[in-house]
Order: C-alpha cells, then sequence, then structure tokens
C-alpha cells in the first residue's frame, strides 16, 4: 500500500532545470542586492516602498492571512497583531545569534548570551500565550561549537521552565553547504525543535519523501509467514525521520529564492511541517516572517497564515511574495528584483 500523501516532486520547488541539451552556456544570473539587514543605504532606498509602519497590520482580503510589523518580545504588540486567532501551530525562526562563517547581522543576530536569553523568554511568553490550548510548536535554531553549543541549551532550558509544554521531536536538517575547517568535520546541520502542548494532531503522511525505499531485510513472522520489510511497510519511498536529507537549502538559482532574505528557510520544509501539525483552514502563526515562507507554504497549503517581523521591509517582501506567487504561480523570484519601483528609479547598484 502505498500512503498517498502529497509528496512534491523537486521541479515543483523551481530547483534549477537542468544545463541546457545543446551545451550552450546559461544566462548569467545576478542578484540585484546582497543581505537587506546589512546595507543602511539600501534599506534606505527601500523604506519608503514598505506599506506597514511598526504596530501596523495588513489583512489579506483573499485568504485571510495577517501580516505586521511587530516586535515579537512585546507582548501587547504580539496581542494585537494576532488578535482573535487561536493558531494550532507556530513555526518560529529567531535570529540564531551565531556568527555564521564568522559573519553576523541582524537575521542571525548576535548578542551576549544573557541578553539573547532575554529575547527568547519575552518571545516565547509573548507568542505561547496566544496558542490554543492544544499545539505544536517547532522552533529553528543553531548552536555555536565555538560558544559551548549556544543558543541549543539556553533554548531547551527555557522549555523546561515552561512545563505545558513538552519536547516531541529534535529534527536535524541537513545542509548541503556546510562551513569549516579541514581539521573538523563540516558543519552541515540546522536543528528544528519539535514541542507540543496536549496532544495535537500528527500525521505521518506528511513525513513521506521522494526517496525509494531500496535497504530490503528485516524478516519478521507475520501470521505465520516470514515476511521481508518492504512487503510490510506502508509505502515505497522512506520517512524523512528526524534527519532531513531531501531538502535543498535555497540559493540564488530557485524560483523560490528571495533577493537581499539570506536567512530564507525552503518552503519544502515549512511546508512538511505545516501538513504534519495542521489540517486545512488551520491558522498557523510565525513570528519571524522574513522571506515569508511560512506565508506561502499557508497559501499554498490551504492555511492561514499570520505572521510578522520587526522590520518594514521583511514584513513588505513577505506581501509582495504573496501577491507574486498569486499574479505568477512562483514562489519567489529567484534573481529579480522584489522592488521593481527600485529600478524605475534607476538605483539598481
Ligand atoms: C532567521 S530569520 C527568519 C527566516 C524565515 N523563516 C524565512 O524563511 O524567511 C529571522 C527574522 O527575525 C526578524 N526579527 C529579529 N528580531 C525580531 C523581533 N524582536 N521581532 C520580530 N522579528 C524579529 C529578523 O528581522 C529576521 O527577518
Amino acid at each position: 500500500m502505498t500512503v498517498s500523501g502529497t509528496r512534491r516532486s523537486s521541479a515543483e520547488y523551481g530547483h534549477p532545470p537542468p544545463s541546457p541539451a545543446d551545451g550552450a552556456p546559461r544566462k548569467p544570473l545576478r542578484e540585484p542586492f546582497g543581505r537587506i539587514d546589512q546595507d543602511d543605504a539600501l534599506r534606505a532606498r527601500l523604506l519608503p516602498f514598505c506599506r506597514l509602519r511598526m504596530g501596523e497590520v495588513w489583512d489579506d482580503p483573499v485568504a485571510g492571512h495577517r501580516v505586521g510589523v511587530c516586535d515579537a518580545t512585546d507582548p501587547a504588540q504580539v496581542a494585537t497583531t494576532a488578535r482573535g486567532v487561536s493558531p494550532n501551530l507556530c513555526i518560529a525562526d529567531p535570529p540564531y545569534n551565531l556568527s555564521l562563517g564568522h559573519r553576523s547581522g541582524a537575521a542571525t543576530g548576535m548578542m551576549m548570551r544573557a541578553d539573547y536569553e532575554a529575547f527568547t523568554a519575552s518571545w516565547l511568553d509573548a507568542v505561547l500565550a496566544l496558542m490554543a490550548p492544544v499545539a505544536s510548536l517547532y522552533v529553528w535554531l543553531g548552536a555555536d561549537v565555538r560558544d559551548d553549543f549556544h543558543p541549543l541549551p539556553e533554548f531547551v532550558s527555557a522549555m523546561r521552565a515552561r512545563a505545558d509544554w513538552r519536547p516531541r521531536n529534535w529534527i536535524t536538517l541537513r545542509n548541503q553547504r556546510g562551513y569549516g575547517t579541514q581539521a573538523n568535520w563540516m558543519w552541515i546541520r540546522q536543528e528544528l525543535l519539535y514541542y507540543a502542548r496536549g496532544k495535537p494532531r500528527f500525521d505521518v503522511a506528511a513525513e513521506y519523501t521522494d526517496i525509494p525505499k531500496v535497504l530490503r531485510g528485516y524478516y519478521k513472522q507475520v501470521s505465520g509467514r516470514r515476511t521481508e520489510n518492504s512487503e510490510r511497510s506502508k509505502a515505497d519511498t522512506i520517512r524523512a525521520g528526524n534527519v532531513w536529507v531531501d531538502v535543498q537549502q535555497v540559493f540564488y538559482r530557485m524560483h523560490e529564492n528571495v533577493p537581499g532574505c539570506y536567512a530564507q528557510k525552503p518552503l519544502k520544509a515549512i511546508e512538511r511541517i505545516i501538513r504534519s501539525a495542521t489540517s486545512e483552514g488551520g491558522t498557523v502563526l510565525d513570528p519571524f516572517a522574513h522571506s515569508g515562507t511560512t506565508l506561502i507554504a499557508c497559501e499554498r497549503l490551504g492555511r492561514r497564515a499570520v505572521t510578522f517581523n520587526n522590520d518594514p521591509i521583511f514584513a513588505e517582501i513577505a506581501m509582495r511574495r504573496l501577491e507574486h506567487y498569486r499574479a505568477t504561480g512562483r514562489a519567489g523570484w529567484q534573481c529579480a528584483n522584489p522592488f521593481p519601483e527600485d529600478l524605475l528609479a534607476g538605483s539598481d547598484r
């Protein structure tokens, strides 16, 4: 029997097409700008194009999504932005507070440990207060080996203090690209912690990958007959389990790429979480919207997203990404500028 989940092919996620058959060189692609969080001049250029200011919220008239400019650590602002909703699922991707390859910035953050702990406690208090009594929480985190694996232990300990939320799993996403030196194992992982309050839905169909099951063996007697594992299994592909090796990191050639948003999560990973934890019509909260991946995933899967960012530029990008998706069917811009009016102003430097 094959489990009929809604498995999606690589092509559907906009992975780069194979090289032209005639061997003709591919047209070089170039992103219009680098990281928005690190470029003050670029930020000054883009801010006038943003519809929302701090504390403001956009209610989507088409599917009921909500996007706001809101500080996740401010309980009053968070409550106002999420008024009247009781999400079944929260997907949080806060700044990791680590320097990747000796870089840092607003999207990964870089603050003193004590400040980061206070930041974590504040956003957890503000956000968890909104959640439905029975709900799932997924949190993306890093762990800096040069800093005693910060912030992972601090986060785990913050959750221990919130006893109604219980750990359910620890997923590792295997990146294709890593960082490190020849003198150590390359660092290719991102952590995804899964907590639950009560016993929320878990749809195992969401777990099946496109990877065929090839290993045979594991014989077992069933009703007096010796059976082999593939006869007993529910699907002909393997389950993702808690080490995800089948998710392509977003890079500039993919259609889902959003220029300027280097911390963007792959749509495939976010859709997997949403399909496992919610049914159609469910509400998903994402307090760190950035490129709006959760918003697009909800739109594609018929869920409602409530999402915000404390930076008006990222809130604007999330809204534009939704509008762009509705107009073109594309989940991102690849290397095109999400702010075409910036180009018209002749300032695409
Ligand atoms: C790691 S990124 C999230 C990436 C997102 N999951 C995606 O796929 O695009 C973290 C985001 O959190 C935002 N952020 C940082 N501090 C915040 C705060 N106090 N309130 C809301 N957003 C914040 C940053 O501006 C950044 O855009």
